[in-house]
């Protein structure tokens, strides 16, 4: 008897989770040679036109110009006023100091929340590490309210600690 999988491809001799192929997907795109700036934009590409409650995708990195800042990197989805970031504000830079995933189902009710967008219900920060070092992270907006599942935290913090071989 074959174990159930969350969706299986019926042309496909062997189940495959959509989990398992997003991630195959994108380290085929990381491992593709490209320069890391337009991998992490087809990253974001990838993302945004794959999963549907994937709104808004898009990666903040440290910036070595101002201490103590993110700053916005390739993204896919409506464009940001907020380019640069300060570490510890909204929940970007709560990422970038505590070097721990961070998920709102509900970001209306975060005291510590920065609006892109007044569509955005929920959110996702996956922080990515080198060596430790925190070198920036991916983010994803979600339209609808408690959108982020399990499955979200496994493919993200999958994509990040590939991506983080090419810092
Ligand atoms: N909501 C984030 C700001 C970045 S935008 O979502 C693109 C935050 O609270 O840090």
């Amino acid at each position: 008897m074959s174990t159930p999988s969350i969706s299986s491809d019926s042309s496909s001799s062997r189940p495959q989770s959509d989990l398992q192929r997003h991630l195959d997907q994108v380290h085929s795109i990381i491992s593709g040679g490209s320069r890391v700036t337009d991998i992490m934009q087809e990253i974001c590409a990838y993302l945004h036109a794959h999963i549907g409650h994937y709104d808004w995708v898009g990666f903040y990195l440290d910036d070595p110009e101002k201490r103590g800042h993110l700053k916005l990197g390739p993204y896919v989805g409506a464009p940001t006023d907020h380019v640069s970031i300060p570490y510890g504000k909204g929940i970007c830079g709560q990422v970038a100091v505590s070097l721990e995933t961070f998920i709102s189902q509900d970001v209306h009710a975060e005291d510590n929340y920065i609006a892109c967008s007044i569509e955005v219900q929920s959110e996702i920060v996956v922080p990515i590490l080198k060596d430790g070092r925190f070198v920036g992270q991916l983010d994803i907006d979600s339209n609808t309210k408690s959108g982020i599942r399990d499955e979200d935290q496994q493919l993200l913090e999958g994509i990040c600690a590939k991506l983080s071989q090419l810092f």
